[in-house]
């Protein structure tokens, strides 16, 4: 079954329906959210494949990361195995200011505070540290893991990275000693992982068809997320209401959940999946891949053809 992908990032901004009652219940405190994803019409602002001079390949955006200020995002390109930053303008315009290129397989990245990325492999055994600095990324170092990670995000120390495995949550230092190491029974395959607030993570399992909310102090399961409409999740990240956002790639859908429980569906995709995502104060970005879909296809081997499987991870 062969099969090629191609990828957009699309900017949605959505869009306000009563911008005046938003902005006085919410009294424009610092770091609000300008939109109620619940409510709210996604508008599309901007897209691109943010291709690159020295891409060899159409770029595979895995997985998204945006600066706080939402200046800068970061995203993923596993066809090319690079990382590349994009400036967007306040008009809403994204250009690739730089990239690197890395020799493996990517998979998940995460933004540390001190402005450091950190890059886990699909099927290595370490975890490339760059630097961002303005519009310019560069490789700095990368360091050797006990496991193979593919979620990662911020410690709740600023030395240490919360990074999954296929039966672990690990705090794990920047050097790779493993700090504590959390069993979590219901990993299959925990695939991408993203701050919630407080001392929890939300953790995406491609196999169960679950979102796992944990703390991140205990390793203790508190909350297990699913709908019959949301498939193979991949990235998903929360914003700072609390709502959760979901790439439902098996569904074709951008899916979101309110903090009052209440799902929706942002976006339905006809033959792209959405595969990363990200959200600023303003903006949702989103990365689809672009599938040719032979005729017996079955969605929900997506990841498998594209050449790794569960027993190859770890
Ligand atoms: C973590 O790093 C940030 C930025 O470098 C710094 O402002 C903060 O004080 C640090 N926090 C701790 C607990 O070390
Ligand atoms: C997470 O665990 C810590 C340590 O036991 C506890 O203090 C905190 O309240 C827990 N947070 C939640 C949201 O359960």
């Amino acid at each position: 079954m062969l099969m090629t992908s191609a990828v957009l990032v699309v900017l949605q901004l959505a869009a306000l329906l009563d911008a005046s009652a938003i902005r006085s219940a919410q009294s424009v405190s610092a770091g609000a959210m300008t939109f109620d994803p619940m409510t709210s019409t996604p508008g599309h602002v901007f897209s691109t494949r943010g291709r690159a001079d020295s891409d060899r390949k159409e770029p595979d955006y895995i997985a998204i990361a945006s600066t706080p200020d939402g200046n800068h995002l970061l995203l993923v390109d596993d066809a090319n195995r690079k990382v590349k930053v994009m400036a967007v303008t306040s008009s809403g315009v994204a250009r690739v200011t730089s990239d690197v290129r890395l020799s493996k397989e990517l998979w998940d990245i995460a933004l540390l505070p001190d402005g450091m990325v950190a890059v886990t492999c699909s099927q290595e055994q370490f975890i490339y540290l760059l630097r961002l600095q303005g519009d310019v990324i560069e490789y700095t170092s990368r360091f050797r893991t006990e496991k193979k990670y593919h979620g990662v995000a911020a410690g709740l120390d600023n030395d240490t990275l919360l990074v999954t495995s296929r039966d672990y949550l690990d705090v794990i230092t920047r050097d790779g000693r493993v700090v504590e190491s959390f069993f979590v029974s219901q990993f299959r395959r925990p695939d991408y992982m993203c701050l919630s607030g407080g001392n929890d993570v939300i953790v995406s399992d491609w196999a169960t068809q679950e979102l796992y909310r944990i703390n991140a102090s205990t390793g203790q399961v508190t909350e297990t997320m699913s709908h019959p409409d949301m498939e193979t999740p991949h990235q998903a990240v929360v914003d700072k209401g609390g709502n959760l956002y979901v790439a439902s790639r098996g569904s074709k859908r951008l899916m979101v959940l309110s903090p009052a429980g209440e799902w929706r569906t942002l976006l339905q995709g006809k033959r792209k999946m959405p595969t990363g995502v990200s959200v600023t104060t303003d903006d949702v970005i989103v990365s689809w891949a672009d599938v040719q879909i032979t005729e017996d296809m079955d969605m929900k081997s997506w990841s498998i053809v594209r050449g790794y499987s569960m027993s190859d991870f770890n």
